[in-house]
């Protein structure tokens, strides 16, 4: 029988999500589909009765619903449980549903696919929002050491820092004065998306030629903060990579196969254009 998927989110009709998983089917010859479903906050938990209802073999979750899709949940990965948010429902063979978190492991993929692995590189991550947790987590899972987080509000970095029991939180003052320390920066603000304020979260004066420079943010693919590391002659790593393997991610855990994340980036790239 055919099997389908969906994203769920508020809003959610710019998710590049369906055209992403409908390709890979495709290209995959695999007998299913994946749908964008609209759904407000208020209307989660009908929602989630439905998809387990009308069979969905999987979703995906988006903003608003990471964390408050948990307690709808039979089981949940313990990954995503330390995150606190989960982007992915598996149904499984009795029909219980469990939660995982792709974004961070996402993130740390399309990293290594960009730049190979560079653990020993000290790793500057700039905010401490829901993403920032994500990724710190991730990295450290994947066996990063050396992890500092600067942000506006210092206090959101140092929680994040004592979840990780290891680390250093700074403020983006500092974080800007010893940009020469850091093999590996991420910018993980919510500055840089296309409506937003066009402005950098720290200035980039001390950055060193070659430090690897990588941005959550896809759209626009190359932000303010990858155009002025490109200027000072960083490796960029655009947040596409982050977006396409956190799906990956998530087809694996519903179809056991990992798809084609190269070819991927090629088409995204050409949409985004
Ligand atoms: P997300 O879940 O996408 O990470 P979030 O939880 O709202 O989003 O977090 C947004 C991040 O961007 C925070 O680190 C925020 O800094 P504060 O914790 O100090 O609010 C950061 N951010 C947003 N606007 C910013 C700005 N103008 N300058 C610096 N940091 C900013």
């Amino acid at each position: 029988m055919k099997k389908w998927f969906a994203v769920i989110g508020d809003p959610i009709a710019h998710s590049k999500s369906p055209f992403m998983h409908n390709t890979w089917f495709h290209e995959m010859g695999i007998d299913a589909t994946y749908i964008p479903i609209h759904v407000k906050s208020e209307q989660l938990e009908e929602a989630v009765a439905a998809l387990k209802l009308l069979g969905a073999s999987g979703w995906n979750v988006t903003i608003p619903h990471k964390e408050s899709i948990i307690p709808l949940l039979d089981d949940i990965d313990p990954i995503a449980q330390k995150m606190g948010a989960v982007n992915t429902i598996v149904r499984q063979n009795d029909g219980s549903l469990k939660g995982y978190n792709t974004d961070g492991a996402g993130f740390v993929h399309a990293l290594e696919e960009a730049v190979g692995k560079n653990k020993e590189k000290k790793v500057l991550m700039i905010g401490a929002g829901g993403a920032s947790r994500g990724i710190a987590f991730a990295l450290q899972q994947y066996g990063y050491e050396q992890i500092h987080i600067a942000n506006r509000t210092v206090s959101k970095a140092e929680a994040i820092i004592q979840e990780l029991g290891e680390g250093i939180a700074l403020s983006l003052e500092q974080a800007e004065k010893q940009l020469d320390q850091y093999g590996i920066i991420i910018q993980a603000t919510s500055l840089g998306l296309s409506t937003g304020e066009n402005k950098l979260p720290i200035s980039l004066d001390q950055l060193q030629e070659g430090t690897i420079v990588a941005d959550i943010v896809y759209n626009p693919l190359m932000t303010p903060f990858l155009l002025e590391a490109e200027k000072r002659q960083a490796k960029i790593v655009t947040g596409l990579g982050m977006f396409i393997h956190q799906g990956a991610i998530a087809f694996n855990h519903w179809l056991g196969q990992y798809p084609n994340t190269e070819k991927m980036m090629e088409k995204l790239i050409e949409q985004l254009k």
